[in-house]
């Protein structure tokens, strides 16, 4: 169908399940084991509803946010999801440029089918990129990658520490994967699973990931970056209480989009308690709270911010759309999403990101189920 008959991102998916390669649906879309986290994500956000406010001057709104210290149009930004070539001959870049014409940012994959290279450049002038981390096993690497996205322009890292294993995505499994990942540094050539490509995409650059990475190693990355340090990958209250604690300077609370351990909850639903915990031991202001996993609707955004999330990540919706339409697919993917929170702030009485309060929605049912 053409881009304009595209009303929502349910539509991007399932324009891509016809359209795309095998391999790259199979990538894309999967989850973890029976895929119940990858579905609750989204289904979580159905268990809160709204209280909208009546009678308030309305006329304009403000979306605008900022994440880290740098402007955002909307608080959204597009996560790091590794691999887009699989969807498209030119990959991560389309997203790059994307980014740039809503005026949001981008987190860059450490596994992109781009070169690191390849995506700092195609950023605009004062376009703000975040570097997405797997911290390598060999400390030699993990210093050389921290240090040439840093000269690269990028901004912030986020940690991801949900993979310490790869999670058993079975759709994938099915797959066999042969393709570049030009940014992983295999110096050694000793990781023979690096090699082995019978595993799915996601198979190819699991082994590469540390599994010993703990929060004692956080100091050593300290040490070598200036740079805000962001922990992607929180799943409950504990750790986030810990990430705050060890001075980082944000948070992600995902599951990894249920690619990771199926019945990890899903970011939304722990939102609440986390916040409630970090608020009592004085910690809120010091940290910031990204949720991703799931969002798919304007509403689904304005619910986060209400509970107190800073900005949400959005990752499948936009590879569909990059896949099936390239950059203007995406873009309209972003308009959409923009066009639905301004209409739920009109509708429920709250004209900037900051009237957005934990008033405005009703969780009571969120944890029954
Ligand atoms: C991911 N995600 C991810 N996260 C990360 O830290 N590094 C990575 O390389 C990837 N790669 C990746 C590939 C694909 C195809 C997907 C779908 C996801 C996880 C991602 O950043 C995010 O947590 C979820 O995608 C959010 O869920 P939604 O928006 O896809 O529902």
């Amino acid at each position: 169908p053409p881009l304009n008959e595209i009303l929502n991102l349910f539509d991007f998916e399932a324009v891509a399940s016809q359209l795309s390669a095998a391999e790259a649906w199979s990538y894309f879309s999967c989850g973890a084991n029976d895929e119940i986290s990858y579905r609750e994500n989204h289904n979580a956000f159905h268990r809160i509803w709204l209280r909208p406010r009546v009678m308030r001057d309305v006329s304009h709104i403000d979306m605008s946010t900022k994440i880290l210290g740098h402007d955002s149009s909307f608080p959204l930004y597009i996560t790091a999801t590794a691999m887009a070539k699989l969807g498209h001959p030119e990959g991560e870049v389309l997203l790059t440029r994307a980014a740039h014409s809503h005026g949001i940012i981008q987190m860059i994959p450490s596994f992109g089918s781009c070169s690191l290279e390849e995506m700092t450049s195609a950023r605009e002038k004062g376009q703000i990129q975040f570097y997405q981390l797997y911290v390598n096993k060999n400390r030699n690497i993990a210093r050389k990658v921290i240090q040439t996205a840093q000269e690269n322009g990028c901004k912030a890292f986020f940690i991801t520490v949900d993979v310490s294993v790869i999670g058993r995505r079975e759709k994938d499994m099915q797959i066999k994967y042969d393709g570049a990942l030009p940014n992983i540094i295999d110096e050694n050539n000793e990781n023979d699973n690096y090699l082995r490509r019978d595993q799915g995409a996601s198979g190819v650059a699991a082994s590469l990931i540390d599994p010993s990475f703990n929060w004692n190693d956080l100091k050593w990355i300290r040490s070598i970056t200036s740079l805000p340090i962001v922990i992607k990958g929180i799943q409950t209250l504990e750790d986030a209480i810990l990430a705050a604690e060890y001075g980082c300077d944000g948070i992600v609370l995902s599951n990894h989009g249920g690619r990771q351990l199926d019945f990890a909850p899903s970011a939304i639903e722990i939102l609440p308690e986390v916040v409630e915990s970090l608020k009592k031991l004085g910690l809120f202001d010091k940290i910031e709270i990204y949720i991703d996993g799931g969002i798919r609707r304007g509403t689904d955004i304005f619910k986060a911010i209400a509970l107190g999330a800073k900005a949400v990540g959005l990752g499948r919706p936009l590879l569909y759309a990059m896949s099936s339409y390239g950059q203007v697919g995406v873009e309209h993917a972003l308009q959409i999403l923009k066009d639905e929170l301004e209409i739920t702030m009109r509708l429920s009485g709250a004209n900037t990101l900051a009237d957005i309060c934990p008033e405005m929605v009703d969780i009571k049912n969120l944890t029954n189920h």
